[in-house]
């Protein structure tokens, strides 16, 4: 008979034990589920509740379940739906009516709210962790190639010259902002459920405080209602990683489009790129597109933990048990993503004279020198149909915008002077952006200093 079966008087339908289970995959919170309930009836045993020798065993008994569980020694059956009928079952086997008490004054309600809460806490730790190493090996590439020039662009277009090591920076305040919003859900997430009941609390004399000291957690839930019904934790943590995978899926259409013959600015190390079965030229650039790939599934967890939870009347539904297997996709992405991405881009060769060759167009400078012209004293916008006058003269005669001479140039810009030629540099236009947040050499040695220093605590 399950665990709640006293009311019943028939059986639950195979089918609906396996449309109902969620053994299967919440499976994984069971450290979560045992340091709960090893807190839980230390509680009980002070306040008086339970007997402490029964709190003693319990404690003692649900390590020993936990190291089964370690050594896949355990045996898991859909019979007995979820984790935690699955630990208080073995409890009961192996303690009886002892193992029976750890129930008191608790409801699946609130310990699932609280082994959801555990485990994000823990995977944010996590995931915040491996975020830093991804902008590591981005500041250390960059760091490798400080001088290397490319176009920067926008609408796909040549726009300006940039440093390499500026766009790559671009990706690590990303990802700093992506390890920001998870150490912001963290701290609305660290708030202790249980005490909470199945919704209105419990008659018995709990100790909430004393449960939350021994987790770990910053402060009990204000509302037991609320805190059975609450996954707007789940909903940001999805939606971190969401952002998360927008900001992946952008390097990795950036990488794609490098490595294509069309810009070849980069080589993707062998290890990860895969051939074609058909053409044995062919070298493709699958871990970029699988992360594309992947993102959409980090923005479909996010969809179906809103969808989820729209809707739903107070408090706790069985709904909500759908809610991991959002979540656990979206971890499990996540960290797969974060397990291949630093490698690769710490592999990654940059092909620096492509990209030189590809920022000595001269027409990558026009702005440079409109903005010459209002130094000189012309307003911006005579400055600017200036220079682009003499960029519509050059196209017309098939010229560079380098390959006229001075007079020539008059012609359309009356203000040129000598020193204008000179303005086609692209290393003395990346010099010139020499603004806080610009692409000069000084600013971006400065941006790279203060990742190695933020990233080494
Ligand atoms: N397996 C359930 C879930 O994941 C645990 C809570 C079930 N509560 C209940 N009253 N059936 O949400």
């Amino acid at each position: 008979m399950a665990l709640w079966g006293g009311r019943f008087s028939g059986q639950t339908q195979e089918e609906v034990k396996r449309y109902s289970e969620s053994i299967s995959f919440d499976k994984r919170l069971y450290r979560c589920d045992i340091a709960g309930s090893r807190a839980h009836v230390k509680m009980l045993a002070a306040q008086g509740i339970i007997p402490q020798s029964a709190a003693d065993a319990i404690r003692a008994e649900l390590l020993e379940i936990e190291k089964k569980i370690d050594d896949g020694n355990f045996r898991f059956d859909i019979a007995l739906e979820d984790i935690h009928m699955h630990i208080e079952s073995a409890l009961i086997e192996k303690l009886g009516a002892e193992g029976a008490r750890v129930h008191s004054g608790r409801s699946r309600n609130d310990q699932i709210a609280l082994d959801i809460r555990l485990y994000l806490r823990g995977e944010a730790d996590l995931l915040i962790g491996k975020i830093r190493i991804f902008q590591k090996a981005l500041v250390d590439l960059g760091t490798r190639y400080p001088d290397l020039i490319m176009p920067g662009f926008t609408h796909l277009q040549h726009a300006q010259v940039v440093l390499f090591a500026h766009h790559l920076l671009a990706y690590v305040e990303m990802l700093d902002r992506d390890a920001e919003r998870l150490a912001d859900c963290r701290k609305r997430l660290n708030v202790m459920p249980l005490g909470s009941g199945a919704l209105a609390g419990s008659t018995l004399p709990l100790d909430r405080d004393a449960v939350c000291r021994e987790l770990g957690f910053d402060r009990v839930t204000r509302n037991s209602m609320d805190s059975v019904a609450d996954r707007d934790f789940a909903v940001e943590f999805a939606s971190a990683l969401a952002v998360f995978g927008m900001h992946v899926s952008r390097l990795s259409e950036d990488l794609i489009l490098w490595s294509s013959q069309e810009f070849d600015f980069i080589e993707l190390d062998d290890a990860f790129c895969t051939g074609s079965s058909l053409m044995p030229q062919k070298k493709n650039p699958d871990v970029c597109e699988l992360t594309r790939g992947k993102s959409a599934r980090l923005c479909g967890d996010l969809m179906t933990l809103l969808t989820l939870c729209k809707g739903l009347p107070m408090t706790y539904n069985r709904d909500l048990q759908e809610d991991k297997v959002a979540l656990f996709d979206a971890v499990d992405t996540a960290e797969a993503i974060l397990a291949v991405y630093p490698p690769m881009i710490a592999s990654l060769k940059p092909k620096a004279e492509k990209m030189a060759a590809a920022a000595f167009d001269p027409a990558l400078m026009a702005t440079d020198l409109a903005e010459k012209l209002v130094e000189l004293g012309v307003p911006f916008r005579d400055a600017h149909r200036k220079v682009g006058s003499f960029v519509k003269y050059c196209r017309e005669k098939g010229k560079r915008l380098d390959g006229t001479s001075l007079d020539e140039m008059r012609e359309t810009i009356p203000e040129a002077t000598a020193e204008f030629p000179g303005l086609f540099d692209p290393r003395a236009s990346v010099a010139k952006r020499d603004l806080a947040g610009g692409t000069g050499f000084k600013q971006v040695a400065a941006q790279l200093d203060f990742w190695h220093k933020k990233l080494e605590d």
